[in-house]
């Protein structure tokens, strides 16, 4: 973990008071921590730093197991498969690849700040945000995936296995283009509903295919309202809405029907534009939709089994604070 991270962290388990950890480092190597340890000096919880990757998860989200365990689990290798096809595919040359992730990132304005990518995965968007931010942090709970990203920002270059079918795969290298500013990228391991950060830090949040995926989602855009800057910021929210009870209730789900008494829109993308401009009380200041659209998007799992997604975005923005 580079150090100007270990100077933005909080410890997850004393929110909403947020108290930033100290840092007790063990291996160096240029200005990255290889081996050390972050402690919160209020409630004395230690946060292990591990081959370069800090993991400042808190101790209690049973959520965090269910998510990347099992076969298709986020720590599975027929998902790290998966996401490095998604997220890679195009600069393989492969026909079948979106541009999915440049779409995304070119909504966003150049900014001066730093961005965070919230269920970053593999790390593709950070990458690309770093030509318009001024450092990115990406933040997920598969210790498989955040591995990949922080091996790809060390050695500027990538090999990795696609799965063929069953247990035959392939082997791919690339060597990654000028015009990502490495340096300025890091990764650590972070649960999107305790963001180790403090109020108000980034300048852009993205949150990407991510919302369906945990357990309370209202809290997880609060995470968000409450880690973007109040004014000239930007928050890039994507989804297929496609609910899962393994992930969370019903009750908790933002659109997918409800029943009479949700308060929400049948539509997910519909109760998003009123969490958007300030109903129900999650974004404080608003945001104002700047723009809007599907994405089209693939997971490739094996040669023969593919994913296609439609993700529904919004790009919302907060310009001057009036208040
Ligand atoms: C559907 S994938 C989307 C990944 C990436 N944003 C993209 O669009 O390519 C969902 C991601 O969220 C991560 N994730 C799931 N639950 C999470 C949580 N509670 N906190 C942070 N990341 C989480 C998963 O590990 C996975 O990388």
């Amino acid at each position: 973990m580079k150090h100007w991270v270990a100077k933005k962290l909080i410890c997850p388990d004393c929110l909403p008071e947020e108290i930033p950890l100290e840092l007790f480092s063990r291996q160096e190597a240029s200005d990255d921590i290889i081996e050390g340890e972050l402690k919160c000096p209020a409630c004395g919880r230690g946060y292990p730093i591990r081959n370069r990757i800090a993991r400042v998860r808190p101790q209690k989200a049973p959520w965090i197991q269910s998510a990347n365990s099992g076969k298709n689990g986020y720590n599975a290798p027929l998902m790290l498969s998966a996401y490095l096809w998604s997220h890679f595919g195009d600069l393989l040359e492969d026909a079948r690849a979106t541009d999915a992730y440049r779409i995304w990132s070119n909504s966003f304005q150049p900014t001066r700040g730093d961005a965070l990518d919230i269920g970053c995965a593999v790390g593709r968007l950070c990458l690309e945000l770093s030509k318009n931010h001024d450092r990115v942090i990406g933040v997920d709970t598969s210790a498989a995936f955040i591995a990949k990203a922080k091996e790809i920002i060390c050695r500027r270059e990538l090999d990795f296995d696609l799965i063929v079918e069953g247990h035959l795969t392939q082997k791919h290298h690339l060597k990654f283009k000028k015009g990502w500013h490495f340096d300025n990228v890091d990764f650590i391991v972070a649960d999107a509903l305790s963001l180790p950060f403090r109020r108000h830090d980034f300048a852009s949040v993205a949150a990407i295919n991510i919302l369906e995926k945990v357990p309370e989602p209202l809290r997880h855009l609060a995470e968000v309202n409450r880690v973007l800057r109040p004014e000239q910021s930007m928050f890039l929210f994507s989804d297929p809405f496609s609910w899962d009870e393994a992930f969370s209730a019903p009750e908790r789900w933002l659109g997918g029907g409800n029943n009479g008494s949700s308060p929400y829109s049948k539509r997910g993308i519909d109760t998003m534009r009123r969490l958007f401009a300030g109903e129900f009380g999650v974004f404080d200041p608003p945001l104002e939709i700047a723009s809007q659209g599907d994405v089209f998007w693939k997971i490739r799992k094996t040669e023969n089994l593919w994913e296609h997604i439609t993700s529904q975005f919004l790009l919302g923005c907060r310009r001057i604070n009036s208040g």
